[in-house]
């Protein structure tokens, strides 16, 4: 089932996305959260630390990380977490991994952080952004449905895009390792933000277009469990969004 909300702040999404998060971590005792960076979870982080909750026991995994970067690059993925997420949650550091943060080949990392989810009972929710290009994490167009942890090439757009954290377009990495679209679909919740009309395009390919590696986010068709949380720009594409805001208003007999 895929669930959309259309909110009207950010705050909203934020609040709707903490529900989610609450419930999720309530369904075990050291539970898992899938974490993604971007600028589009902040919200999450906010309405969250805002319950001030114990998160101690609650183990990380980030989606993805760049390749190539100095180790405490500001703007690696691993100090993203640790400065917009670990910090402001309460997270304890030594629960939240980050693809490729233990020393090994690029070849074996992938499979060293599945192993690692594996052994964490797996993700029990697992937060999403959108890129530009229909990626989640950093799966890229043309990923396989079914990938795993992996080294990947980006994407000139996504490159382009992501320019704006570094002094220029050549210092962003050519590389990333990214939790895989089986990887991500092994998460027990999904819950994907969009917000802006920069994204419209790539929400209706998500949620309405055909399951394709040309729009990796729409593997979350897939999913028995996808929430997806967009602002009124970001949902200006969809076909059907006026049946998403009734069925969202009425979700409670839907659940009941
Ligand atoms: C990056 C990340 C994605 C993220 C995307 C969108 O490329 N790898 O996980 O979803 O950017 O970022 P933003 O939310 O800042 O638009």
């Amino acid at each position: 089932m895929t669930e959309i909300a259309i909110v009207k702040t950010h705050a909203e999404a934020g609040r709707i996305a903490a529900d989610l998060i609450v419930a999720a971590l309530a369904t075990r005792d050291e539970p898992t959260l899938g974490l993604a960076t971007g600028s589009t979870p902040l919200p999450v982080w906010s309405a969250l630390a805002e319950r001030s909750l114990d998160l101690s026991a609650v183990r990380g995994f980030a989606l993805d990380e760049y390749v190539g970067l100095p180790p405490g690059h500001p703007e690696s993925y691993r100090a993203v977490v640790d400065r917009d997420i670990v910090a402001p949650l309460g997270l304890d550091p030594r629960r939240v991994r980050v693809p490729g943060d233990d020393e090994c080949p690029l070849t074996e990392a992938g499979e060293r952080y599945e192993a690692a989810i594996a052994d964490a009972g797996g993700i029990d929710l697992q937060i999403l952004g959108i890129g530009r290009t229909g990626h989640i994490g950093f799966n890229e167009p043309g990923s396989s449905l079914a990938s795993r942890t992996r080294l990947k090439a980006l994407t000139p757009a996504t490159r382009a895009d992501n320019a704006r954290f570094f002094d220029s377009i050549d210092d962003v990495p050519t590389h990333c390792l990214t939790q895989g679209i089986g990887t991500i679909l092994d998460a027990r919740v999904l819950v994907l933000l969009a917000f802006g009309e920069t994204k419209a395009p790539a929400v209706a390919a998500a949620v309405e277009g055909p399951l394709t590696s040309s729009c990796p986010a729409s593997a979350i068709q897939l999913h028995r469990r996808a929430v997806v949380i967009v602002d009124e720009a970001a949902a200006a594409r969809l076909e059907h969004r006026d049946y998403y805001r009734f069925a969202w208003d009425h979700r409670e007999i839907a659940t009941a």
